[in-house]
């Protein structure tokens, strides 16, 4: 990935960085010193071939690395200043008296500091005179793996677990730490290592029978600056222990995740907490003891207190049992009524962790209204960078737009300018903890991803979430550079690529904001009415006159009403709605006329035909680059597209099929229609 480093052969940068890093020192010894320390020494063997020379020494160093207890008495004043202003990952890369200094607040903003100086070494900055001062945005930066014991990861399209094989944790951990240094390269500081559906045996995690192993891992990633977190069963009072309730008011159920809770950090101390997936697609919870979510998730917060714990406690829980006749009950509602009216009943450490839109990571929805809607509760937002319904790492979608747009989504909820971004961040409520979460996407597969484009999507969700102000291209031609190298022509080609992909995806696939009409159960590939008589509360309600979901708080579910002025008003009003998310807000007959001056039905036929075509644009764009790279990752690539571009065709040819089939209206321009 982006920490597989080349020779820098440009001889006047390679010569610069030479003469940087000719005597370096680094200030202490915690483990995360010792990572910051390996990761330099790596990265400068493997650019410039060089066996970094260390000193002891301060004073004789021309590079100096420590945390600021370390290093305090060689900074300048206005250096110390800059770090007592930034929050404890913080730190300074700087270039002062001919030496360059790399000085974080705490030896995590050493690790950060460290690796914002490779990344420049990797596209071949100007070192010369830095003047870095930095600090991540949003303070949890996690990363969800949804691994299984079995070694099978849900959602997973990149091979097995590098957590689990067969039943059994891992012995061999070194594809763990290698995933360690690559999530603290950009930034990522917790880490939950099991599904969130928890089963049977995983139940057993937070008992004796794991948690020496499990400790093993949670070292791995405290070395870099990551905190480990368990997806726990709700109900394993009862499983584990027999107790007749998993009842969160109940004495003996209290007393039971206290005891687990003192015997879990005993063999980890920083242990982060737990995540907690309850009532939600038949995992236990609350519910059945006709408690709500705020007794659940306080129960364990309690029990986490002491030890600074956290409880993650996810909001996606909605009635996965509907009845499709039901036109009243709208599973976009759901977050929003099960959770805003518990604002204020959460315990300090409890973090709710809301999925960026109201229904499942579709390509394109709107953005959840829960997110800013509960100013006394912290929230993280949940992304999935595994491609579940945006092309299973078959299909290219870069990703990163469309969280951009998420951050980028001004709520109101306290005025312009409440954006998510500003929310999550807590800048908007006094949150006392918050952040961003998100899916992962890597396997076991020789490139992680499956894709290895897919890569870009782990790396700028990383890249974003601490910066959020970085914008989709510079974000994915740092991650091009990294991994392919400088060239232009490399970094140009794949950057256009990346940059359209999800808009291409939604092309051939979703249109105006329909969502779900991929195959049930493995959500690849087309099946339009495959989940319309579901139970499952996903539908578009297409019928011979017209298509889309109408949500409105006059004639439809009233979702729209869960948005602030003049969010509810633009989502409400059909003429105000944005054409992208026109059918997820309103049921409209094919010939109305969209904003683009096209109606519903050729826009639907118009895109389908495009999008196919633009994954043959894609695929010649990468065919162009074959000299320019490794047999093994062009190889790679253009076997994912030759299955992308069958995908697209079904996609095309099934949708425009449907609907030309229902609506008996033909394509303006005559183009092929089955
Ligand atoms: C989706 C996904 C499930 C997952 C669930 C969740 O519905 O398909 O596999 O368990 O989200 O986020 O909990």
């Amino acid at each position: 990935m982006w920490l597989q480093y080349e020779i820098c052969t440009v001889e006047q940068v390679n010569v610069q960085y030479q003469s940087l890093l000719r005597n370096v020192v680094i200030k202490g010894n915690d483990p995360i010193i010792f990572s910051a320390k390996d990761e330099l020494q790596r990265a400068v063997k493997g650019m410039l071939d060089h066996e970094l020379s260390w000193t002891e020494n301060v004073q004789e160093a021309n590079f100096v690395i420590g945390n600021i207890n370390e290093v305090a008495d060689f900074l300048k004043e206005e250096q110390r200043q800059l770090l007592t202003d930034l929050t404890e990952e913080g730190y300074i890369v700087q270039t002062s008296n001919q030496k360059t200094y790399i000085v974080g607040n705490t030896d995590k903003g050493v690790l950060y500091g460290v690796h914002h100086f490779i990344r420049l070494m990797q596209i071949n900055s100007d070192l010369s005179q830095l003047q870095i001062v930095e600090q991540p945005k949003n303070q949890f930066r996690m990363i969800n793996q949804w691994d299984n014991l079995d070694g099978t990861v849900e959602r997973g399209y990149s091979g097995q677990s590098i957590f689990y094989q067969n039943g059994k944790i891992v012995k061999d951990k070194k594809r763990i730490r290698d995933y360690a240094r690559y999530l603290s390269s950009v930034g990522i500081n917790a880490i939950s290592i099991n599904n969130v559906n928890v089963w049977e045996e995983e139940t057993y995690f937070i008992t004796n029978k794991y948690l020496a192993e499990i400790k093993a891992i949670a070292d791995i990633f405290s070395a870099y600056a990551i905190r480990l977190y368990l997806s726990i069963n709700f109900a394993s009072p009862m499983a584990i222990d027999g107790l007749s309730t998993a009842d969160p008011l109940n004495k003996e159920v209290k007393q039971w995740w206290k005891e687990k809770v003192a015997e879990i950090y005993e063999y980890i101390p920083d242990f982060g907490g737990f995540v907690v997936k309850a009532d939600s697609e038949h995992r236990p919870g609350p519910f059945t003891y006709n408690r709500d979510h705020a007794d659940g998730a306080n129960m364990l917060a309690e029990a986490l207190e002491p030890y600074d714990g956290k409880v993650v406690w996810r909001c996606f829980v909605y009635n996965c049992l509907q009845d499709w006749r039901d036109r009243a009950t709208d599973r976009a509602r759901a977050a929003y009524d099960h959770f805003k009216p518990l604002d204020g009943r959460f315990h300090e450490n409890v973090l709710l962790q809301i999925k960026n839109g109201p229904m499942d990571f579709q390509v394109r929805e709107p953005v959840s209204p829960l997110l800013g809607a509960m100013p006394q509760t912290n929230q993280l937002v949940e992304f999935q960078v595994a491609q579940e319904y945006t092309g299973q790492q078959i299909d290219l979608c870069y990703l990163i737009p469309q969280w951009k747009q998420v951050l980028d989504f001004d709520t109101h909820i306290k005025g312009t300018g409440s954006t998510i971004s500003e929310i999550v961040a807590g800048n908007i409520h006094a949150y006392k903890y918050s952040g961003i979460a998100a899916v992962s996407n890597i396997g076991d597969d020789e490139n992680w991803t499956g894709h290895t484009l897919a890569q870009a999507n782990l790396y700028g969700y990383g890249r974003l979430i601490w910066d959020p102000s970085l914008s989709s291209q510079e974000i994915a031609e740092e991650w091009i550079s990294q991994t392919f190298g400088n060239q232009k022509e490399v970094v140009e080609k794949i950057g256009s690529m990346l940059l359209s992909s999800w808009t291409i995806y939604e092309n051939y696939t979703a249109p105006l904001g329909v969502g779900w009409m991929v195959t049930p159960g493995i959500h690849y590939g087309p099946n339009i009415d495959g989940y319309e008589y579901s139970r499952w509360g996903t539908y578009h309600f297409a019928d011979r006159e017209g298509i889309g979901v109408d949500r409105t708080i006059e004639t439809g579910t009233g979702y729209t009403d869960q948005y602030e002025e003049p969010n509810r008003s633009i989502y409400n009003i059909l003429s105000e709605c944005p054409d992208e998310l026109l059918l997820f807000f309103h049921h409209v007959p094919y010939k109305y006329t969209l904003k683009n001056g096209e109606t519903v039905i050729q826009h639907i036929y118009n895109t389908h035909f495009k999008g196919y075509e633009q994954v043959e644009d894609l695929m010649d764009s990468w065919n162009s680059l074959e000299s320019l790279m490794d047999n093994d990752r062009f190889k790679n690539v253009q076997d994912r597209f030759r299955r992308q571009k069958i995908n697209a065709k079904e996609w095309r040819d099934q949708i425009n099929s449907y609907f030309y089939r229902k609506s008996g209206i033909a394509d303006q321009y005559n183009r092929t229609i089955y």
